[in-house]
């Protein structure tokens, strides 16, 4: 991995010759750009001594690469990681300005860029920085989430720039193998929401990330990526088609009607089971005597019963949220819906599944296979989900 990482000047940047060292760790070149505020908080000769390479610190000065530096060091590099980024290089970034070091090379860049956006709470929640990081995000650039906890201003809140290893994982994901290139895969992701009356409904905890978290992953691996989503905060994964649903039944309608194009098919979304036999058409009053309310819920389609029935039918993969006895219900429903595989999460564990950062699961094939992915992100268990995809598709050719 031939790495250009770009240092500019928050209080993170004191962590980066170890992010320098780490990196190298773990099989990279690092040649590293520092803007004039990031060389206030590290000493670009300790960035030049661990690199074992000059330093950009300025751009009308020639460090060595040969020739013009942004343009050479664009001619060598696979990836630019920007960490920590300011608020001032996300803007930057996002409206093309290129009048230092650093934002001039972002533009000659070619390849992924990874920013890990690091500032006080209140900067970081600024409107403006939240638009620049989603206009970025938009165009491809891959934003990691800066963590929460006791900032260096003595802030508590998010904005921390996350420790060498979150970045490093993050970096070595846009190096995985395009297996999926030229597939067509569509992934469910999120809640849905049955209506009760026109300001209450029933939904669950399901927050998206799992679905988003395949999704990016599966368009970076190549493959043409729907994503059918119920309602969710996330940031839809550049590059992929987003169709939004509310019910259970819009994501049925979603889903059969783009199955027959589709080889593979992932479900990640937690869809309700039941819904209200009848929705009110105006907000249901509570009863002056103080009585309860009493709903008659209908069963709602099940998709994933449906889908494994269509013949063809893509490569399925269903998720099964279990709070017991895991292994045996995701058994079960593999056996009973007709999966390729079944990815089994303990939603009773709060550190993993709904709304957490994290998963950790048992993945069981039709074949009769079983496999453990440990405790990680989202974005790693979906990454070991796919190669498990990735495998299993390359027998059936
Ligand atoms: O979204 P996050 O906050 O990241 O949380 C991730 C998750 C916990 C939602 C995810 O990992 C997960 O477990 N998703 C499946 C949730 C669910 O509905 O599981 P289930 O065991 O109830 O359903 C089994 C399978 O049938 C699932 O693939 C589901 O999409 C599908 N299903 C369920 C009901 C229904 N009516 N139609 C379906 O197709």
């Amino acid at each position: 991995m031939r790495i250009v990482l770009g240092v500019t000047g928050g209080i993170a940047a004191y962590k980066t010759p170890e992010l320098v060292r780490r990196l190298q760790d773990a099989g990279a070149e690092v040649r590293v750009i520092v803007t004039e505020a990031g060389a206030h908080f590290v000493s670009p000769l300790s960035l030049a001594v661990v690199s074992n390479h000059g330093v950009v610190t300025d751009q009308w000065k020639d460090t060595g690469h040969g020739g013009v530096d942004h343009i050479e060091l664009a001619r060598w590099a696979e990836i630019l990681l920007i960490a920590p980024a300011t608020a001032n290089i996300i803007a930057k970034l996002a409206y093309g300005i290129a009048d230092d070091q650093l934002s001039t090379y972002a533009l000659a860049h070619r390849g992924p860029v990874v920013v890990a956006p690091a500032m006080n709470t209140q900067m970081l929640l600024h409107p403006t920085v939240g638009e620049n990081l989603r206009k970025l995000q938009a165009r491809g650039v891959d934003v990691i989430e800066p963590d929460a906890g006791l900032l260096a201003c003595g802030d508590e809140g998010a904005g921390r720039m996350p420790d060498p290893p979150v970045l490093i994982e993050r970096v070595r994901s846009h190096f995985g193998a395009r297996d999926l290139e030229g597939l067509n895969l569509l992934v469910t992701a999120g809640p849905t929401r049955e209506a009760i009356d026109p300001v209450r409904y029933i939904s669950n905890r399901s927050s998206g990330k799992m679905g988003y978290a395949i999704a990016e992953a599966a368009r970076r691996r190549g493959a043409k990526v729907t994503l059918v989503s119920g309602p969710t905060m996330l940031t839809v994964p550049a590059g992929v088609t987003l169709q939004q649903v509310t019910t259970a039944t819009e994501m049925r309608d979603a889903v059969l009607s783009a199955a027959p194009t589709q080889q593979i098919v992932i479900k990640a979304a937690a869809v309700a089971d039941f819904a209200p036999v009848t929705v009110a058409e105006t907000k249901i009053k509570k009863s002056t005597d103080g009585g309860g309310l009493t709903l008659e819920l209908k069963r709602n389609p099940d998709i994933l019963a449906e889908l494994s029935q269509l013949t063809p039918h893509p490569f399925i993969v269903a998720f099964a949220a279990e709070t017991n006895d895991v292994t045996e219900n995701a058994r079960e429903k593999l056996r009973r819906k007709g999966a390729d595989l079944i990815v089994a999460n303990d939603v009773s564990n709060r550190s993993i599944g709904f709304d957490a950062e994290n998963n950790e699961a048992l993945v069981l094939g039709k074949d009769g296979s079983e496999t453990r992915i440990p405790f990680s992100s989202k974005r790693a268990v979906a990454e070991r989900i796919l190669d498990l995809v990735g495998a299993r598709l390359k027998t059936k050719t």
